[in-house]
């Protein structure tokens, strides 16, 4: 019999469209209501077998081939879990920017999970895979799924929403200032004043599900104020945005990167090509609903 000794997963990048934050949790977490929605941004992992029983990583940027590595810790609690020997090299080659609000090492942590889970045949039911993922971030449960969700809890409680998606949000612009921030920073620093109580997404909900029209208001991220205070370059990078052309502009996450949706391709381009041009590190994405097709074995 041949077996697979190789095993290719393409890893999604996520933006936030709401993210609503509740109150402050006794653990140190916040409690929020976030809609999350995976976009065709994405890093290329592949997974194959080593000798020698270690958990190894390489990567593209080299900063992130550590033990600490999200997509490592994935790999080792899995091996804990079944009292595993297996070892695995983890390439990464990474497309997603770094520290950047669209969730990429919390998407590589999945993926990794979910691929190895196929790959070596581990039986983890349902709870126990949201559980696992949930003790390596609270966005990895999210990536197990994708596509379009409600993220309540610290984000780990996660409700899989039908695929609806605005005509006029066929495009999303990203732009990822020349900054990195720590989401703990942006959490600790965010006064009580911008807590919400959850409206903003409900709504959002009820708009996605064509129950009512979505006003652009409702487009609220709680931590972007703080961000846009914090780090000028985020604010400016907003402004350049908006006189380049967008109309709506939000932050995903706790950024930097910012996001405008557009519903004509050649005005998205125009405004793509204008910031680009101002030195903006800036990506041309869509929403996007992974399957089981992203994983490929050899
Ligand atoms: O769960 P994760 O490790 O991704 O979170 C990073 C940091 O962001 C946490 O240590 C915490 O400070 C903050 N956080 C929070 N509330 C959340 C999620 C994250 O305060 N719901």
């Amino acid at each position: 019999m041949m077996t697979s000794n190789m095993f290719f997963v393409q890893s999604y990048a996520k933006i936030n469209l709401t993210l609503d934050v509740l109150g402050r949790r006794p653990d140190g977490y916040h409690d929020l209501a976030t809609l999350m929605q995976t976009v065709d941004l994405y890093d290329t992992i592949c997974l194959s077998a080593t000798t020698d029983q270690s958990v190894r990583v390489t990567c593209t940027q080299p900063e992130l081939a550590s033990e600490d590595n999200l997509a490592v810790r994935a790999a080792q609690a899995l091996r804990r879990h079944f009292s595993l020997k297996q070892g695995v090299l983890i390439e990464l080659d990474k497309h997603i920017p770094i520290a950047a609000g669209l969730g990429g090492g919390s998407s590589n942590a999945a993926a990794v999970l979910l691929a190895l889970c196929q790959w070596w045949q581990l039986q983890l039911s349902p709870p126990d895979m949201l559980a696992l993922a949930a003790s390596l971030g609270s966005d990895v449960p999210f990536f197990l799924t994708g596509g379009l969700a409600l993220c309540e809890g610290r984000g780990e409680r996660v409700t899989p929403l039908a695929p609806q998606w605005p005509a006029a949000m066929r495009w999303l612009l990203l732009v990822k200032p020349a900054i990195s921030v720590a989401t703990a920073t942006v959490f600790r620093y965010l006064p009580s004043s911008d807590y919400t109580d959850g409206t903003h997404s409900r709504a959002v909900c009820e708009a996605l599900a064509g129950r009512s029209k979505l006003q652009p208001e409702n487009l609220h991220n709680g931590l972007e104020r703080g961000v846009l205070e914090r780090y000028p370059q985020v604010a400016q990078a907003r402004e350049d945005m908006l006189r380049a052309g967008a109309s709506l502009v939000r932050l995903s996450g706790s950024g930097p990167t910012l996001f405008a949706p557009f519903s004509e391709l050649l005005h998205a381009t125009q405004v793509q090509q204008q910031l680009h041009a101002q030195g903006y590190e800036v990506y041309l994405s869509r929403a996007i609903y992974p399957s089981g097709g992203n994983v490929c074995l050899f």
